[in-house]
């Protein structure tokens, strides 16, 4: 975990458009919504960086690394099954549901560095992942070989066919990003890109504000943050109460 340097494609630190009937005059513009642990937070999740340095009470350098996975896996099974637990009990909030109705009258793509479900469940329909999800689980010997996480956990007996052991599909600290190249060639194409409650202090997802285009209108919407990136607007607020406000400034008037 290091600042804002490194490869692009190792994380340190720390569409399909759906057709919509449309119903105004509104010129449709493609959305980049790049989302980080702030747009859960009101849904009761919470964000790393709020928390003391802590990650529900463990340290992430003991729960998050292939490191820890080596020497205490079942740590890290513990970690995970919690998370994947506490997704039984959140809902989508205000933030997520506003995201998806921009769907309503424009090309909406959202980027999260999030592994939970809420943006799927809020009703985006053009999701990418870049730290991995909570939903399923890969073969630590063949990331290929992923089945849904197991509604009892998961535990050190669950084995891939080839008898590696099974782990949270999740990209931790060192490893490198999903969707990476993907992300950037969506960034570049927008004509809004809209940042909700990430910190950008995890790379390399937190350079990605860097890839939209110069004409694009750039908008960053957070509790606090270390530093703005340059030509974005910030919008000090909770998610839950600032997108939908935008995101209705935007459906009437594009
Ligand atoms: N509304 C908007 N923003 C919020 C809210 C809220 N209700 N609550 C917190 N925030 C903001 C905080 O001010 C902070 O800027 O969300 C940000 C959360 O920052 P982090 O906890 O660092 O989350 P994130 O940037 O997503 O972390 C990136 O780090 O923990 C690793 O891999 C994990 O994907 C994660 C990555």
């Amino acid at each position: 975990m290091e600042p804002r340097r490194s490869t692009r494609f190792f994380i340190f630190s720390v569409a399909t458009c759906r057709e919509s009937v449309r119903t105004s005059f509104v010129k449709p513009e493609k959305i980049v919504v790049f989302t980080g642990a702030g747009v859960s937070a009101e849904s009761g999740l919470n964000t790393f960086r709020d928390s003391g340095g802590l990650w529900e009470n463990f340290r992430i350098e003991d729960v998050a690394t292939p490191e820890a996975w080596a020497r205490d896996p079942q740590l890290v099974l513990d970690f995970y099954n919690l998370r994947r637990k506490a997704l039984e009990s959140v809902e989508p909030n205000p933030a997520h549901f506003a995201i998806a109705e921009l769907e309503k009258e424009h090309e909406v793509v959202v980027i999260t560095q999030n592994v939970d479900d809420l943006h799927e469940r809020g009703g985006s329909s053009n999701i990418i992942h870049l730290h991995g999800s909570l939903l399923e689980v890969k073969s630590s010997i063949d990331p290929t070989y992923k089945i849904p996480y197991p509604k009892e956990g998961l535990s050190l007996d669950h084995r891939c066919p080839r008898g590696g052991r099974m782990r949270p599909d999740i990209v931790w600290f060192g490893e490198a990003v999903e969707n990476f190249e993907i992300a950037i060639e969506q960034l570049q194409q927008a004509d809004k890109v809209l940042v909700i409650g990430t910190s950008l202090s995890v790379y390399p997802a937190a350079g990605l504000v860097h890839e939209a285009p110069a004409h694009a209108e750039k908008t960053i919407i957070a509790l606090d943050l270390d530093f703005i990136p340059d030509d974005y607007r910030f919008i000090h607020g909770t998610a839950g109460e600032q997108v939908p406000k935008l995101a209705s400034k935007w459906l009437e008037k594009g």
